[in-house]
């Protein structure tokens, strides 16, 4: 697939792949994108993902013949990117693996890769391919510590790694459209929470170095190539590092037998009859309606309250949800409004635990949360009073 004259997709999607780093479901699939620039000298930016040798080289032989590549530009070196690396370093005995100081270790770690294979670039170090200048920049922490970005001066294109990826597999015209951005927004923003969102800062700290670059495209590793929505694409990633969400109610909820998930619904139910925006996961779920941990995790990106839903469970709360807890305080999510609520049977605890975490992160704590004996009614568990609350402001 040609992107222009001399910038060549050679990525491939991955539909067999269930749960993307063993944790997040993968319904549409993922892409790992991987680029050839074409020039008097060949450049590669990122590899993609074991498994897929022999489409990644016929794709590359596709647009090379048998010219030699020269340049392996290793932008990041989480392996779904960087596992044909040695691979390729075989096939190609002359090619140099361009990188910086912090890829060396895990090269050599991962690949056992020698170091006089390696050029190593500094932030704002150049390197022509003949008409075409590559320029580095060090994005520290995008989610990795080595992550670097890599700009064709001549395209005004940025190879940008995982930043502004998006989960879902890209179609056979790999470049965007104006519908393009409002077709994955949704998977960009589970990917962002799921993966990045712990490095809010660090994001932060890229966009604003690479605030002054023009940039008419955007090559990141996963998904589409954005030409039309560089615009939009840069504006989400700015919001999602923010932290900023806007108003809604994201519930959330683990249940055993049915009755703390009968609440969900029931708030659900009130919520939609305000018109208040919602979204709602259960958290053993995992299909396209909810995506579980996954998705749940998106919808905290998304809106300023959270409801968790967990019965009583050993004295404490429900694991799943209490490891939905703790994926907030790892991504670093704070100010969200927060309500709580659980069915127990003898002695009730999740509540009231949930409340505790909920502290921890600075949350804003609605009220001391609805803990109701076995099964859910509206008389023990007054959803419709909660809906008019999470409403109010
Ligand atoms: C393994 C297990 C441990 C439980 N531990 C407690 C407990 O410590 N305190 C309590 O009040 N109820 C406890 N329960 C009862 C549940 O909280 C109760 O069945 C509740 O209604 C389940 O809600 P659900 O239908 O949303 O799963 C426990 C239930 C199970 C199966
Ligand atoms: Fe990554
Ligand atoms: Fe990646």
């Amino acid at each position: 697939m040609k992107i222009t004259d001399r910038i060549h997709y050679v990525g491939v999607n991955d539909s067999i792949k269930e749960l993307f780093e063993g944790l997040w479901p993968l319904p549409y699939g993922v892409s790992y994108n991987s680029y050839l620039i074409n020039d008097q000298k060949v450049a590669v930016v990122d590899t993609v993902e074991a498994g897929f040798e022999e489409d990644f080289l016929a794709e590359i032989h596709e647009v090379i013949g048998d010219k030699p590549i020269d340049y392996l530009i290793v932008n990041h070196m989480e392996p779904d990117h960087s596992s044909l690396t040695a691979y390729l370093l075989e096939r190609y005995p002359q090619m140099k693996i361009v990188a910086n100081t912090k890829t060396l270790p895990m090269l050599k770690g991962y690949y056992d890769t020698p170091e006089e294979r390696v050029l190593v670039m500094a932030e704002g170090q150049t390197l022509s391919l003949g008409s075409s200048t590559l320029r580095f920049h060090m994005v520290p922490m995008v989610h990795w510590p080595e992550t670097m970005v890599t700009y064709l001066e001549e395209e005004h294109t940025l190879f940008s790694g995982d930043a502004f990826g998006t989960f879902g597999n890209v179609d056979e015209n790999v470049i965007d459209d104006e519908e393009t951005f409002e077709e994955y927004r949704d998977e960009m923003i589970r990917y962002y929470s799921n993966i990045v969102g712990k490095y809010g800062a660090p994001v932060q700290a890229a966009l604003k170095k690479l605030e002054g670059l023009r940039i008419d495209r955007i090559c990141s590793t996963h998904g589409p190539v954005w030409e039309v929505n560089v615009d939009q694409v840069v504006a989400l990633y700015d919001q999602l590092s923010r932290y900023e969400v806007g108003r809604g109610v994201c519930i959330v909820y683990g249940s055993m037998y049915g009755n703390t998930a009968a609440a969900a619904d029931a708030l659900a139910e009130e919520l939609e009859k305000r018109g208040v925006p919602y979204a709602i996961h259960d958290l053993a779920g995992n299909n396209e309606e909810s995506l579980g941990l996954s998705g749940a995790l998106r919808d905290v990106f998304k809106y300023d309250t959270v409801a968790v839903g967990s019965p009583t469970y050993n004295g404490g709360i429900y694991p799943p949800a209490e490891s939905f807890m703790k994926a907030l305080a790892a991504r670093g999510i704070k100010g969200r409004r927060f309500y709580a609520f659980g069915s127990y049977t003898w002695a009730a605890a999740s509540v009231r635990l949930l409340n505790g975490l909920a502290k921890d992160m600075d949350f804003n704590v609605l009220g001391d949360g609805m803990a109701f004996a076995q099964a859910y009614t509206q008389e023990k568990c007054d959803m419709a009073a909660l809906a008019d609350l999470l409403a109010s402001y």
